[in-house]
């Protein structure tokens, strides 16, 4: 039976994926949006949003704004969120106000007003450094990195050997490096602790990087690919923190859409954590050059920083065993077409390259080293 679901954020970049993925299929959609200038620009209507929709303009910190956009919902998907890393280490109060005050605020209201299932938005940054593993085979759940920044980059066993990146499962320990992965944390064990005891089914996507057409290009705060198109696309080389051999994820939007869907549906998936991912993973400066060829540019190559950003870990790649196994998750999308089909789309775009001052404003707070 068709449902009816409140989806917080919606108007975001993952937020229309899913909104269209479940009108596509017959269910109904509201998104509580507040359609914030550093993702949506001066727009009046957020872009390729699906009109078949109702979009409401409201933040997820008003009560009844919130009260409202929950009258007659079956359930919840909440993306509503700041969702940058490096940005949280400064905008602490703006980031935990929406992110975990938000967070406080829809519960309140469905405290009131129970829905049979709320999935949240998690992270893969509440892991911290992913898992590792010591020359000798050893797993190593707490790896850190040298405390003030800077080479060698990688995290070290105690004798200074580098620890070697294998795939993250969901039972490893969190580890909260930045405000952003504190916020998420927050929502995450705010939707499982509390949905319980309210009839409620609670679900915690914890994502990997997502990426693909939409994704807000002048937003410097945004995902690395989304920054090293823009850069791409006004002439500019990208620029990589550290030495670029950090390893990620990569995941399409539309395989992550494909994860939330299951996970409204999926009986097994009450009161779970998944990790959702592409389950290859390869390093930042890679993606930069596959991009660069991708949009035509390959003489634009990566401009490496040799410098940290304060909140960022080195190594985070999933284990997405669990979500393939529970929820029949199955990634469909090859990198390859993924990014020349966002190089088709950034072709057709306008973005203002705004990663300079981005750049600036963490120096400026010591918060690249
Ligand atoms: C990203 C998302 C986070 C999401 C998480 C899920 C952002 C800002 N962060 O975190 O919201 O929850 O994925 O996996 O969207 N880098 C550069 N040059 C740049 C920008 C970044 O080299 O211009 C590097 C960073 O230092 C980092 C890597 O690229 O090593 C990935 O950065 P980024 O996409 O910002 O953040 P994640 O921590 O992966």
């Amino acid at each position: 039976m068709a449902d009816t679901v409140l989806i917080t954020g919606g108007a975001g970049f993952i937020g229309r994926y899913v909104t269209r993925a479940l009108l596509d299929r017959g269910d109904r959609v509201r998104v509580l949006d507040s359609l914030i200038e550093q993702v949506h620009g001066d727009r009046a209507e957020p872009e390729d949003f699906d009109r078949r929709a109702e979009l409401v303009t409201g933040d997820v910190r008003d009560e009844a704004a919130v009260r409202s956009a929950l009258k007659g919902v079956d359930k919840v998907v909440h993306l509503a969120a700041e969702v940058g890393v490096g940005q949280s280490m400064y905008a602490v109060d703006r980031y935990t106000s929406v992110n975990d005050y938000g967070t406080a605020v829809l519960f309140q209201q469905l405290i009131a007003r129970p829905v049979k299932r709320v999935v949240v938005a998690s992270s893969m940054s509440i892991y911290g450094e992913g898992l590792y593993r010591t020359a000798g085979g050893d797993l190593v759940e707490d790896a850190i990195r040298q405390p003030n920044g800077g080479a060698p980059w990688d995290p070290s066993d105690g004798e200074g050997r580098p620890l070697v990146p294998v795939p993250t499962p969901e039972w490893k320990r969190p580890n909260l490096a930045s405000v952003y992965a504190i916020g998420k944390f927050v929502q995450e064990r705010m939707t499982l602790t509390l949905a319980p005891y309210y009839g409620m089914e609670g679900v915690a996507l914890r994502l990997w990087n997502a990426y693909g057409p939409g994704q807000a290009l002048s937003n410097p705060y945004t995902g690395v690919l989304a920054i090293f198109a823009s850069r791409i696309h006004n002439g500019q080389r990208p620029m990589i923190f550290e030495d670029g051999l950090q390893r990620r994820d990569f995941v399409h939007v539309a395989d992550v859409a494909q994860s939330f869907l299951l996970a409204l549906d999926r009986r097994e998936a009450a009161g779970e954590v998944y990790n959702i991912g592409s389950g290859i993973d390869r390093t930042v400066q890679e993606v930069a050059e596959l991009l660069a060829d991708a949009m035509g540019r390959p003489d634009l190559t990566p401009e490496i920083a040799g410098k940290g950003r304060a909140g960022d870990i080195r190594h985070n790649i999933p284990d997405i065993s669990k979500a393939r196994r529970e929820l029949g998750y199955a990634p469909a999308k090859d990198f390859a077409a993924g990014l020349i089909e966002l190089a088709a789309w950034v072709a057709r775009q306008e973005a203002k390259d705004r990663v300079g001052e981005a750049r600036r404003e963490l120096e400026s707070r010591g918060l690249v080293a």
